[in-house]
């Protein structure tokens, strides 16, 4: 609902209060990288060798080595890592590299725990021989992977050609694409829906409103390709790469490269084949089933909503008080639209800060008569809550008493802190730095 607003939720925060230190560290200063066209060019790295293959009827596991001496184009090549190919249902298979040795200190730069976000599992039948596709690799020259159409081998994914590489700091796996290829996906994005053969896709989550052609709000790593042909019908399939990095995804000519910089290589490829004609000898495959089973395999439905949320909603940034607000939903009765809730921004705070409203602008008598008023009418108010909070100055007393929000979420210990310090992690936005 923020995004729609146009404005701005930082992810501030913090703060903290009994038996925290009364000095502020200093604000970390942030230098923009910017784009250096002598950078090394990763595709120099060595890339891998497969070695102690093991095959089964679902899948494949072997290490993958170091093919040669580190080139550390953006960190350090990481020596040994281990590849898991899943034959995880009829229309899903999963490849994924990560390193082979992980402790516990480095497992959450490398491993995305299932609690964070669902890993897509095998569904305890699929075998190579049932899958809709196929995966094949080649040592030589280094270790590359192709992912093919079971049934008429069409190539959907192939790192053939490009070395693999995988760095503390820096992932990057290159796959070949057809000609002129159509991909659409890779949200969020404000972007014409093919993303076209020329474009990069940066995936780091930011809070920037309308931002075209740049990252915006979410990260979906996901795509769907779709090729079209003059005198058969279209094929379609998607790709989702299960990783939390920051990431980009380079379309050229005739290449897709996607870097990250950390996480592993998660890849979920699925067939889009089609589920209504399963059992019967016609194979064929659509955007529409690439889509369900990415939700249904990979990320889950959506939550089922209730009802009066399908309704009509007015929000608004800039009500300036309530008397604002009983206009607008007398306006709307006198114009007859059926108005099912009303939301307030953030204009309601005191001072800009979270779980407050300003006694003047927004009195508590006065929206409790306003929130009755809309509950006997059956119509529903909602106030919308910033993630950042104000941090009172903790070396001034009545500061911290002036706001006991931030108290109680020191002590249910409900902010984010900075790892490098442990203490609160402080940004700036609407509530001001302190
Ligand atoms: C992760 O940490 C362990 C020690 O806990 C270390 O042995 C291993 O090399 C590290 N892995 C990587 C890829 O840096
Ligand atoms: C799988 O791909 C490999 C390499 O292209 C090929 O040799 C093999 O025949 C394929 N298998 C099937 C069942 O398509
Ligand atoms: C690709 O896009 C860049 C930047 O937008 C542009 O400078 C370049 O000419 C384009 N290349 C091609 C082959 O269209
Ligand atoms: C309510 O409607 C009146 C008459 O059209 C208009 O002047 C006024 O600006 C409206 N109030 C609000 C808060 O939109
Ligand atoms: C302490 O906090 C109060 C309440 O926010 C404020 O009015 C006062 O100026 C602060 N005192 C100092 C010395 O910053």
């Amino acid at each position: 609902m923020l995004t729609a607003l146009g404005f701005a939720v930082f992810v501030a925060a913090a703060v903290s209060a009994a038996g925290v230190a009364s000095n502020f560290p200093p604000l970390p200063t942030v230098t923009p990288t910017i784009f250096d066209p002598e950078a090394p060019d990763p595709q120099q790295c060595p890339g891998y060798k497969a070695s102690n293959v093991f095959e089964s009827d679902h899948g494949l596991e072997a290490d993958l080595t170091l093919a040669g001496p580190a080139w550390n184009a953006f960190g350090n090549d990481i020596p040994d890592l281990v590849l898991k190919v899943s034959y995880q249902s009829k229309e899903r298979l999963n490849v994924r590299i990560q390193p082979k040795y992980i402790g516990s200190a480095n497992s959450s730069w490398f491993v995305l725990d299932d609690q964070f976000l669902r890993q897509p599992q095998w569904d305890g039948r699929t075998t190579r021989y049932s899958s809709d596709l196929n995966f094949s690799w080649s040592n030589e020259p280094s270790f590359q992977f192709a992912i093919t159409r079971r049934h008429n081998g069409e190539e959907i994914f192939s790192t053939f050609d490009h070395v693999i590489v995988y760095e503390n700091q820096f992932l990057e796996l290159v796959t070949n694409m057809v000609d002129d290829y159509n991909i659409y996906g890779l949200a969020e994005n404000i972007h014409n829906f093919r993303l076209g053969t020329n474009y990069t896709q940066t995936l780091f989550n930011a809070d920037t409103a309308d931002a075209l052609d740049e990252n915006a709000y979410g990260t979906h790593p996901f795509y769907q390709e779709t090729r079209y042909y003059k005198d058969q019908p279209s094929t379609a399939h998607g790709i989702y790469a299960r990783n939390a990095h920051a990431q980009e995804w380079l379309m050229r000519e005739d290449t897709l490269t996607y870097r990250a910089i950390g996480g592993s290589f998660d890849f979920y490829f699925l067939s889009g084949q089609r589920s209504d004609l399963a059992g019967t000898s016609t194979s064929s495959s659509s955007a529409l089933d690439v889509f369900r089973q990415y939700q249904r395999g990979c990320v889950g439905l959506p939550a089922m909503q209730q009802f009066w949320t399908l309704g009509f909603h007015q929000s608004k940034w800039g009500w300036s008080s309530i008397d604002d607000l009983r206009e607008v939903v007398a306006n709307y009765s006198a114009a007859n639209i059926p108005l099912e809730s009303i939301w307030n921004d953030i204009d309601v705070y005191d001072q800009h800060r979270i779980f407050t409203n300003d006694a003047i602008r927004y009195p508590s008598k006065g929206m409790h008569e306003l929130v009755d008023f809309l509950h006997d009418r059956g119509q529903h108010y909602v106030a919308i809550q910033d993630s950042n909070v104000y941090f009172p100055d903790p070396s001034n007393a009545s500061d911290v008493a002036s706001y006991p929000a931030f108290g109680r979420g020191a002590e249910v210990n409900a902010f984010i802190r900075d790892a490098n310090t442990g203490y609160f992690y402080i940004g700036e936005n609407w509530p001001g730095y302190r």
